[in-house]
């Protein structure tokens, strides 16, 4: 087929199930999700009728103080933990970031629980989003120590090298539940386990030294079983912007007990951790939202899970057998239902998305965030993979509106744009490849690419 014909294609006049404007396809649903219009109407009395400040001791004050209470039942009940043990936060960057410094700067202040001379060492999975990756770098710049644990080949941590990690001075470990950009799906539980057998351990030879398990659950939420009890987490994060509710709100589980210094000083909402008059609104569509989740995840019979985990293979299976040189990243099933990512060598990423973006496909390379800037995937590379593995890495993460119709189209579209970007692509690599074949086409694009001793930025 010439270029022509291709550019031709109207998908203007075709109606798909992009939310909102119904044209095209949407496949970023890890990035973003439009807002459940259910989630909306619940918010919608907060913006003018009940305005009121939660602190006020008036009845406009005690409306919006009653709507934080209902939220952080509904919201404690599918965590199940107690409602005291919920604060919300504007985010899951934020909520991870209380976290991390509240416990490190908690466990680092306690001179009863002797580290030694340093600060102490904190573990964090090598897949962490950035929150968790750049949390971490800036503890290490406090004097704390960090360790990496790595994952296989298909993204799932290596519980026997996490176990290696523990020291004596280790005082938190972060995994997250589902990995944002392959989908990968930890074993928390068996991690649990770990840390539950550290703390017998510690108990029996008198180290007093507590030790946290943290979790970012930002991906999994609306996907993954919430029971925080269950792994026996003691940090949880979630947030409304990927389960079709409200931006920049979130909610952090602390388990009774786990000590958390303040990040922030002012009127002490929130347990005084998150000081800051509340976001009522939000809050009331954090926990809208996450029910919403909770009934659609898996009802006795069919469900969301499984409507997509079928489309999602029917997607992986077109994508790796019609367009050659096509990888999968990730593991094949214990990923999340709606996460498709695939390395198609010879091209780069943000080509692709360029150029699907000029049919109406919207996806994504890596994650989201990372596509602000050109860094290779530390994800795709902690899977042992060459750079241009996680170079030519496409996310495409499926919602509640996608359609077989969608995926077919993409099937339609995408082939074509692959077969014009090898055209012009200088790359040629063997699907079994390990070594980076020409790091010079990656050198300014903001990787620092070292092969064989020489660097290339
Ligand atoms: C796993 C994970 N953690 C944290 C975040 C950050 O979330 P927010 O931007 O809502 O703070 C994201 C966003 O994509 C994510 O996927």
């Amino acid at each position: 087929m010439s270029d022509n014909t291709f550019k031709k294609k109207d998908v203007k006049r075709v109606n798909f199930s992009r939310p909102n404007d119904g044209v095209g396809v949407y496949l970023d649903y890890a990035g973003a999700t439009p807002m459940d219009p259910e989630v909306k109407h619940a918010m919608e009395p907060y913006f003018e009728d009940k305005f009121g400040n939660p602190a006020a001791l008036y009845r406009d004050g005690r409306l919006a103080k009653d709507a934080i209470d209902e939220s952080r039942k509904t919201i404690a009940r599918i965590l199940n933990c107690r409602e005291s043990e919920i604060i919300f936060t504007a985010g899951s960057t934020e909520a991870d970031n209380i976290a991390l410094f509240g416990v490190a700067e908690a466990v680092a202040g306690n001179r009863a629980w002797g580290i030694g001379n340093g600060n102490g060492h904190l573990i964090i999975s090598a897949i962490e989003h950035h929150v968790v990756l750049n949390s971490a770098e800036a503890l290490k710049r406090k004097g704390f120590e960090v360790s990496l644990a790595p994952v296989d080949a298909e993204g799932i941590v290596n519980l026997d090298e996490l176990k290696k990690l523990i020291r004596s001075d280790t005082f938190l470990v972060s995994v997250m539940y589902a990995n944002n950009e392959i989908g990968t799906i930890q074993p928390l539980y068996e991690i649990g386990k770990i840390i539950k057998q550290v703390r017998e351990a510690r108990k029996a030879s008198g180290n007093n030294l507590p030790i946290y398990f943290h979790s970012d659950g930002a991906q999994a939420v609306g996907a993954c079983d919430l029971d925080t009890q269950k792994p026996g987490l003691d940090l949880f994060v979630i947030s409304g912007s990927k389960i079709y509710g409200p931006k920049a709100i979130g909610a952090l589980y602390i388990r009774r007990g786990t000590p958390v210094r303040p990040m922030f000083f002012g009127g002490g909402q929130e347990n005084n951790l998150r000081s800051g008059t509340e976001n009522v609104p939000a809050i009331v569509g954090l926990a809208k939202a996450l029910e919403l989740a909770e009934a659609k995840r898996n009802p006795p019979t069919g469900g969301e899970n499984t409507r997509l985990i079928k489309l999602r293979d029917y997607f992986i299976k077109r994508l790796v057998t019609e367009i050659p040189k096509t990888i999968l990243n990730g593991h094949a099933t214990r990923r999340l239902p709606n996460n498709v990512n695939v390395s198609i060598l010879d091209i780069e990423g943000e080509a692709a998305v360029l150029y699907l973006d000029a049919h109406s496909i919207s996806i994504s390379t890596g994650s989201a965030c990372t596509s602000l800037t050109l860094d290779p995937s530390h994800v795709i590379l902690a899977l042992g993979r060459p750079y241009e593995h996680a170079h030519s890495s496409l996310r495409f993460s499926l919602g509640r509106k996608t359609t077989k119709e969608d995926i077919d189209y993409v099937m339609e579209v995408l082939p074509q744009v692959i077969a014009r970007l090898r055209q012009i692509s200088p790359l040629n690599m063997k699907v079994d490849q390990k070594e980076i074949s020409h790091p010079e086409a990656f050198a300014g694009q903001g990787a620092r690419v070292k092969v064989g001793g020489q660097k290339y930025k």
